[in-house]
């Protein structure tokens, strides 16, 4: 599986970039501007660090519109993936911006059949939150269990992304169903390393170690 982070915080992909662990990054309005900085910039600094496929979100609501911003988007970088909000109108562009060899997203994905309509517009990426739909009483990693399932029944390559995540278990759940990829905020990946007895182990190493006569270091 792979490990995107969800985020515009470029500090943040920096320390997850020396990790080696990170694949690419999701990015969304709400993301940026909690950067507090000008869009064009941050995008910019973004696209320099990160190799792997990385989502920038369109606003308009109707396909001419979507189809403007992908396009004003894609030439940002070659690994800019445009975020679409799944809408009729969404799905228009996106079948559009694919055919021009634009890499989409379709966002905002709750329902198993939404996903489904997104895979046949041709998105490369859907993306169903796991963590909104847990907030209103559902069950956020049943949504993924049955887009895997739908997806495998029909061979579809659209690329799962579990979205919306908010702890460690909706990573592990993720990778047990089997999802292409887990886009995650930073706090997440780093309690993913976390494990107490992992803690207690190198405590007890560190002190055994000190009782080792002729040391090399
Ligand atoms: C997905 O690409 C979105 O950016 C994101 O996962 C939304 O998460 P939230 O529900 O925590 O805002």
């Amino acid at each position: 599986m792979k490990f995107f982070l969800d985020t515009a915080d470029v500090e943040q992909i920096k320390r997850a970039l020396e990790w080696g662990i990170l694949d690419g990054v999701t990015t969304n309005p709400t993301l940026i501007s909690k950067t507090g900085r000008p869009f064009k910039e941050v995008v910019k600094e973004i696209l320099e660090i990160v190799d792997g496929p990385v989502s920038l979100e369109t606003v308009s609501l109707d396909a001419k519109g979507m189809i403007e911003e992908g396009r004003t988007l894609a030439k940002m970088g070659d690994n800019v993936v445009v975020k679409i909000p799944m809408t009729p109108e969404g799905m228009k562009a996106v079948r559009v911006l694919e055919a021009e060899g634009i890499p989409t997203n379709v966002t905002l994905v709750f329902s198993p059949v939404q996903a489904l309509i997104a895979a046949k517009a041709g998105a490369s990426y859907v993306s169903p939150f796991v963590g909104r739909v847990d907030d209103v009483s559902g069950e956020g990693m049943k949504l993924i269990r049955e887009v895997k399932e739908i997806f495998m029944n029909y061979e579809i390559d659209t690329e799962i992304i579990v979205a919306s995540v908010r702890h460690p278990m909706h990573v592990l759940e993720a990778a047990l169903i089997g999802a292409d990829i887990c886009t995650m905020p930073f706090a997440v990946m780093e309690k993913l390393f976390k494990h107490p007895l992992t803690d207690k182990g190198i405590e007890l190493f560190l002190k055994d170690w000190e009782k080792v006569p002729d040391r090399p270091f």
